[in-house]
């Protein structure tokens, strides 16, 4: 699968090396995107070998994929919990620990995402909360000190002008997000809609995620506020952990 952004290699090693996590029994959260793909490939050849695992799918696309690579399939209304969940971001808070000089591996103010490139976030949240673990797979382009991509917001169709205007409000510019090469705005495997809000560097990503998940008509945004455990970052070298 070859994608803009990071390179495959980086990908392809985060999304491994984050596969490894999973162990027999487990049921496994499948995100969604060009670096989970690699991490649900290898969760399929490990199948093939004989490992006994169930998979949540975030989206239609990730579970094409399983389906293609041989994962058992399972939901979340099927199972008692989810012990790992695996998954990409758009961006990564990646903020130096105030202990950075005495301890090389520390940081601060981690495992918060922007999320929602895919328009999947909605069942990503979902699939991420319930788990147990939750692991993030990218390459080191997704990490930033301060959170500044635009934050994907589905939302109700009927909603699209009533949310546009209240974010306007909350000093964002709010974007439909359009199919591209066809006519008409992408549509959610939940059947909504997607405005892509533009706020600039957020400074207070919980305070804004707070709010619009107040606003009627928000089903879900791509915010996920302090989620993730652990970070995978893959280089075209190996991995770092970043927790
Ligand atoms: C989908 C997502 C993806 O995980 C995110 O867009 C990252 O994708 P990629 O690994 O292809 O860069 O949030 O809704």
């Amino acid at each position: 699968m070859k994608t803009e952004g990071g390179s495959e290699t980086a990908k392809r090693n985060a999304g491994e090396r984050a596969a490894e996590e999973v162990t027999d029994g487990f049921v496994v959260g499948l995100g969604t995107g060009s670096t989970a793909a690699y991490a649900i490939e290898a969760i399929g050849r490990a199948v093939d070998d004989g490992l006994d695992v169930r998979g949540i799918p975030t989206s239609f696309q990730s579970r094409q994929l399983a389906l293609e690579v041989g994962i058992p399939l399972t939901s979340l209304d099927a199972v008692d919990g989810v012990d790992l969940a695996i998954d990409g971001a758009d961006q990564v808070r990646d903020n130096p620990s105030p202990n950075a000089e005495t301890d090389a591996n520390a940081t601060a103010d981690n495992g918060t995402l922007i999320k929602g490139g895919g328009g999947a976030h909605a069942r990503e949240k979902l699939v991420a909360a319930a788990a147990d673990r939750y692991l993030v797979v990218a390459d080191p382009s997704k990490l930033i000190p301060e959170l500044d991509r635009s934050v994907p917001v589905e939302i109700l169709p009927a909603a699209h002008t009533t949310v546009a205007e209240r974010v306007r409000e909350l000093g964002g510019e709010p974007t439909l997000r359009d199919a591209e090469h066809k006519d008409g705005p992408v549509v959610t495997d939940n059947g909504n809609l997607v405005l892509d809000v533009a706020f600039g560097p957020i400074e207070s990503p919980a305070e804004l995620a707070t709010t619009l998940a107040g606003i009627p008509g928000v089903v879900e945004h791509g915010l996920f506020i302090e989620l993730a455990d652990a970070t995978y970052v893959g280089t075209d070298d190996g991995v770092e952990k970043r927790t």
